[in-house]
């Protein structure tokens, strides 16, 4: 089945994440967000992709830091609450229901209850016509103890990290599930006798 191109979240899973940041007044805000990836493995940079009418773009353009957090997938009602489009003086925190979690290296809080904690700086933001591209370098990068395995991998069975496919009308929610094929990162080079 052919699609019209701008469907391209349709067929890339993508995972959601929420962003905490705080105004230049201290008000605290977080919004779910997709469009985030790495920049390369094993550096240490993130990129986001943002429209440019959000409370959270110009939080982190007035403070330079943010946090991204990992919410698992009980965590979507709270992802929904925080997805409304409140005005910029409305505590998002306090709207969800969400509970704060200080931060080690930067001033936006955490979020209680996530798998994941990325702390960032931001490097460069990239303006384009219609949104921008904010580059950040994750300053402070912790998991949640209760999801670690003996290896200090994500135990991501157990975790849930939340993740999302998009549909004509909605969208699903989902979290990674084992396909049963492990592959070590020396898998990947060819070895010459
Ligand atoms: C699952 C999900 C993912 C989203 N991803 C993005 C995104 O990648 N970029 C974006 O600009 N908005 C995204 N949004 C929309 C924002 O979260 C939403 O507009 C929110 O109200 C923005 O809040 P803010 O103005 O407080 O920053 C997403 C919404 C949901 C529900």
């Amino acid at each position: 089945m052919q699609l019209p191109p701008h469907n391209r979240e349709n067929v890339l899973p993508l995972p959601v994440v929420l962003i905490s940041t705080v105004s230049k007044t201290g008000i605290r805000n977080a919004a779910p967000w997709g469009n985030i990836t790495p920049i390369l493995r094993p550096l240490d940079e993130i990129v986001l992709a943002s429209w440019l009418r959000r409370d959270t773009l110009d939080n982190i353009r007035e403070t330079g830091e943010f946090v991204v957090n990992v919410p698992p997938a009980t965590m979507i009602e709270e992802v929904m609450i925080c997805a409304r489009n409140f005005p910029p003086e409305i505590d998002e925190f306090e709207e969800a229901g969400l509970t704060p979690r200080p931060s080690t290296t930067v001033a936006p809080p955490g979020i209680e209850g996530s798998v994941a904690w990325m702390e960032c700086r931001l490097v460069e933001e990239i303006t384009r016509e219609k949104y921008a591209l904010v580059i950040g370098k994750v300053v402070h990068l912790e998991m949640n103890d209760r999801h670690v395995t003996g290896e200090g991998d994500m135990d991501f069975g157990a975790a849930r990290p939340l993740c999302m496919v998009c549909g004509n009308n909605g969208i699903r929610f989902t979290y990674p599930v084992d396909a049963g094929r492990f592959a070590p990162y020396s898998e990947m080079f060819v070895r010459r006798a």
